[in-house]
């Protein structure tokens, strides 16, 4: 019996004895001593596979992670190609009209003003390239994965001057009115850029789609937690186009990964899972809320940030 206490104590302190015992006979002693040996066997296996289990758990996790993030940088390398194109666009105006300057330039009729003059019209067309090239750097580069405390607003404003350059916004008015008092949140800024950049190229898709010309309009406002044990505040921002709208039976379906209504090559239908994703990961939720025909305005509620 002393024994058996004995082992039982060196068992719960994680060491490895195992009871006495084995011998075949009828002793009760011995009968119980395998009995619990058996026991104890069983529970080191079901600790072996517990422990296998949260390895595993683990490592899916990880796995899991990656493939989101690689998620995340296929679909921003997908807006990057898109945006390439309208910038490529962009930028051949301002090179025809250097080019046109430096015809004139080679001119020897030209009087001293006027070859001044041409000569800062073409510097002014070589600042715009830059500024073009610039805002696409901007973009492309790869997210430096730090969070911190970001002015939403910031990046708002940032978006609104990429997209003006952007033939896609051609027939879009896009308004801003940014007229939340705290716009600070925690997040990675170049995620949550690439959220809004989404959202923004959707919107005008639909009203492309849509044929007319239409506005794209950014609002941001603040509201309060209406949960007691929440102190912070919270920031709404909405996208509201007037494009073709979204038919209320598909709207469950817009955030799953590779839905979309557009044409082969024209959308992977990753963009709103992506945004999905970004916000999430800031603490926040997004929403839509469309009429077919009419318009869709895309909710995104983050919580916001005071501190550093
Ligand atoms: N503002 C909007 N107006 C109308 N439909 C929209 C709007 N935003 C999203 N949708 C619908 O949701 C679908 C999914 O959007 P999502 O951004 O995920 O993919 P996509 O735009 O089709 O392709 P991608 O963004 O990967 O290029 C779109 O195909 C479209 O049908
Ligand atoms: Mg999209």
């Amino acid at each position: 019996m002393k024994k058996l206490l004995e082992t039982t104590e060196a068992n719960t302190e994680g060491r490895e004895t195992l009871f006495l015992g084995g011998e075949k006979d009828g002793n009760e002693f011995n009968q119980l001593s395998n009995a619990l040996n058996q026991m104890l066997n069983r529970i080191s296996k079901d600790q072996e596979n517990v422990k296998l289990s949260i390895h595993s758990l683990r490592q899916a996790n990880l796995d899991l992670k990656k493939a989101q993030n690689d998620i995340i940088s296929a679909e921003k390398l997908a807006s990057v190609g898109r945006f390439s194109a309208g910038i490529a666009h962009e930028i051949g105006n301002p090179l025809a009209i250097i080019v046109g300057y430096l015809e004139l330039l080679k001119r020897k009729d030209i009087s001293p003003s006027e070859r001044e003059d041409f000569i800062t019209r073409t510097e002014s067309e070589i600042s715009r390239i830059h500024r073009i090239i610039r805002q696409l750097l901007d973009f492309s580069r790869p997210s430096s994965n730090t969070i911190g405390r970001i002015s939403v607003h910031d990046i708002l404003s940032d978006i609104s001057t990429i997209f003006q350059y952007q033939p896609l916004m051609r027939h879009v008015e896009l308004k801003l009115s940014l007229s939340a008092r705290e716009d600070g949140v925690r997040a990675d800024a170049s995620l949550l850029r690439q959220a809004f950049i989404n959202l923004a190229i959707n919107a005008a898709d639909a009203v492309n789609q849509a044929g007319k010309t239409g506005a794209l309009v950014v609002e941001t406002l603040n509201f309060p937690s209406n949960h007691a044990n929440e102190t912070h505040q919270w920031l709404e921002v909405t996208f509201t186009d007037n494009g073709i709208g979204i038919p209320a039976d598909q709207l469950n379906f817009i955030f799953e990964p590779f839905y979309t209504s557009k044409a082969p090559g024209k959308g992977t239908g990753l963009g709103l899972s992506v945004c999905y994703m970004i916000i999430e990961a800031a603490g926040g939720r997004i929403e839509a809320r469309s009429e077919e025909g009419i318009g869709t305005k895309m909710i995104i509620d983050l919580p916001v940030c005071n501190g550093e």
